[in-house]
């Protein structure tokens, strides 16, 4: 079966089984299946962080899990949101915008399903996932047990998260739960959203208008799935010691950072790609998107192969020029 669909670099790559579920008890059955049990196994939910570079010689499991509750309300401020992990990360922002429940609208149009948001600790525009996570449950693949992990047991960091460390390939997430406010804190911290607000004229903030405001910068700056196959940043943003970043401060003035902590600076990987010529750059069927150079793009055709070179040859130049290393943000497999 032809994976293209199902990832958004729209890499025709094929798995040697393709099945869906869309309940827990489903997923059981699904991993009771003698044909599945033979072979090593794959979750997708939207395909939007990932690079296929060859065929999987295994089955493929497409997440649908659906649903959002609203269940018990913690205190006067907060309100508890569970969702299922196969819906459309966006549907649930949709979702707290309507019930005007706060805390996720810095997230919108995040590709990709909820189920995957906790994997990489999904984050834009000055907010993560962290911030509004409570718990998740997630299927033992193991045991077939439901194990349930609260915030710390997610061991949480930039894009990182224990299902991509110590827990890796061993649960599958079935649902999610967040702890979204009534009584709202605005976060405009980004200078992007501050800008766009005041173009759009906003007077009164409301979870709406920032909505409103993440959603026109995303589409200014990165490429639509569904037009442009891409999976977002390719390259996490690299954390540099203070004196290593001085140092390069002092030869590139212009460098932006972000202080992260008293002994890190965080730079943009897209100013770095960019200052080696990148941006914009297209091979054949691929290359590097023209408004946001952290972005690689599939024109059409091409292969996770030729995207996985460009890949290296960028992280190549970025080390040769600035002395700093890159890491892939994209699970390439
Ligand atoms: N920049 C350039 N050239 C570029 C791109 C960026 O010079 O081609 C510099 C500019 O100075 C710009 C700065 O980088 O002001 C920041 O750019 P941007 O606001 O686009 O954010 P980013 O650091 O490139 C990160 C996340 C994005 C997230 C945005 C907004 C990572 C790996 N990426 O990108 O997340 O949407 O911030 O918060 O942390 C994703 O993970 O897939 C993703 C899109």
């Amino acid at each position: 079966a032809s994976l293209q669909q199902y990832n958004t670099f729209g890499i025709d790559a094929k798995a040697r089984l393709l099945a869906t579920f869309s309940s827990v008890d489903e997923l059981r059955e699904l991993l009771a299946h003698p044909e599945v049990q033979a072979l090593p196994k794959l979750v997708l939910g939207g395909g939007s962080n990932v690079l296929f570079t060859q065929h999987v010689q295994g089955a493929v499991l497409l997440n649908r899990i659906k649903g959002i509750t609203q269940h018990e309300e913690e205190d006067k401020q907060h309100v508890l949101v569970t969702s299922g992990s196969g819906e459309t990360w966006h549907d649930l922002v949709l979702y707290s915008l309507e019930h005007d429940l706060g805390g996720i609208e810095n997230l919108s149009l995040i590709p990709g399903t909820v189920g995957a948001a906790p994997l990489q600790n999904i984050g834009a525009y000055g907010v993560e996932l962290k911030d509004t996570f409570y718990s998740l449950e997630a299927l033992e693949t193991a045991t077939g047990n439901l194990v349930t992990f609260n915030k710390e047991q997610c061991g949480f960091g930039y894009r990182e998260s224990i299902f991509k460390k110590e827990a890796k390939d061993q649960f599958i997430i079935t649902s999610v739960t967040l702890r979204l406010t009534k009584d709202h804190r605005y976060n405009t911290s980004y200078g992007a959203i501050k800008d766009t607000l005041a173009e759009n004229k906003v007077k009164e903030l409301s979870l709406r208008a920032i909505s409103e405001a993440v959603c026109q910068i995303r589409r200014s700056k990165l490429p639509d799935p569904a037009k442009i196959g891409n999976a977002g940043s390719f390259f996490k943003n690299p954390e540099l010691p203070i004196p290593l970043y001085e140092q390069l401060k002092h030869t590139y003035p212009a460098m932006p950072g972000y202080p992260v902590s008293e002994q890190t600076v965080k730079i943009p990987a897209g100013w770095l790609i960019e200052q080696c010529g990148w941006k914009g750059k297209v091979l054949g069927q691929h290359g590097v998107h023209k408004d946001q150079a952290l972005v690689l793009v599939n024109y059409g055709g091409a292969t996770g192969n030729e995207v996985k070179e460009l890949a290296y040859e960028i992280i190549k130049s970025v080390k040769e020029k600035f002395g700093v290393s890159l890491t892939p943000e994209v699970n390439i497999i």
